[in-house]
């Protein structure tokens, strides 16, 4: 499918999807959100793919939903189209890890779409925001209630009352971004970390994606059950087997998805 606000590239079984809406700091508007459920959807189908890294420019990830196309909405229009959520599920639904790698801006719906990945690395200039309050809304796609888990209610509060951004290294303190690296360097950094996941078994890749994304949706008791059932599951696999193996016979395994 050829995309107009997206590039995607497959490169060595990693896919690099590119917001690419320079002139509106990659706003969220339809198309571009439809375009990445879509190529989304595409790279999880495709057997070339083992990873993907999901980023923006230098100067912004995203700077939000477009605030040119729903100014003029009702409470009806946005209700009925319901425009973030067909997107956001189809990002949840991808079975192989989405890393996003930030550089400048990620605000509103680019800070939401960076925390619906697994997880980011944020560039130096990083800059983290939900300042939905200051046009008279309230953050739509997460921007409550997924950030709320990952930097606690005091620092979410403090950036969904006043709108304030978060830096890089505020960002990294809090738990939001694993890694911070210099501007410039976040695409290599995110892309090597992807081929680092591309060499695993991708069955235990998913089962680890799967188990700590568990992890936000139950109870510690239901979640340590339902990790101990994925982990013994896995001792099913031969990757389980050539796993230990060539750790026992000292070499490198040799993982086949099997
Ligand atoms: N929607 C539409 N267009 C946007 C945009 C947005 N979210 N953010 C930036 N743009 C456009 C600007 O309108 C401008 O276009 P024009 O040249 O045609 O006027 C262009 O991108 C460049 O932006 P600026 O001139 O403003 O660049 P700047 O460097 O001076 O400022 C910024 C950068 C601080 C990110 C500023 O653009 C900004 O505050 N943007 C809006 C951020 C925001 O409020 N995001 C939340 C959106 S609502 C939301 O996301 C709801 C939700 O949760 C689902």
């Amino acid at each position: 499918m050829a995309y107009e606000s997206i590039i995607v590239e497959i490169e060595d079984e990693v896919a690099l999807i590119r917001l690419n809406r320079p002139d509106a700091l990659n706003a969220l508007n339809k198309q571009l959100l439809d375009e990445l459920a879509a190529a989304l959807t595409e790279a999880d189908q495709n057997d070339k793919v083992r990873c993907i890294v999901l980023t923006g420019s230098e100067k912004a990830f995203a700077a939000g939903a477009d605030i040119k196309e729903m100014a003029d909405k009702s409470f009806v229009d946005v209700f009925t189209e319901d425009l973030f959520t067909g997107p956001t599920e189809a990002i949840l639904r991808v079975r192989k890890p989405i890393i996003a790698a930030v550089s400048g801006y990620a605000l509103g719906g680019g800070c939401e779409l960076a925390m619906t990945c697994d997880f980011i690395i944020a560039a130096e200039n990083a800059k983290f925001g939900q300042p939905e309050i200051n046009l008279g809304v309230i953050a739509g796609i997460g921007g409550t209630q997924r950030l709320t888990r990952f930097v606690g209610k005091a620092k979410a509060m403090d950036m969904n009352l006043t709108g304030r951004f978060m830096d890089a290294a505020e960002a990294e303190r809090s738990g939001l971004v694993s890694r911070v690296v210099p501007t410039g360097k976040v695409v290599a950094e995110a892309l090597a970390a992807a081929q680092k996941i591309a060499e695993k078994s991708q069955i235990s890749v998913r089962a680890a994606k799967e188990s700590v994304n568990r992890s936000y949706e139950t109870t510690l008791r239901e979640g340590l059950l339902f990790e101990r059932r994925l982990f013994n599951a896995l001792f099913a696999t031969e990757d389980q087997k050539e796993g230990m193996s060539a750790f026992l016979e000292k070499r490198e395994p040799q993982f086949r998805d099997k």
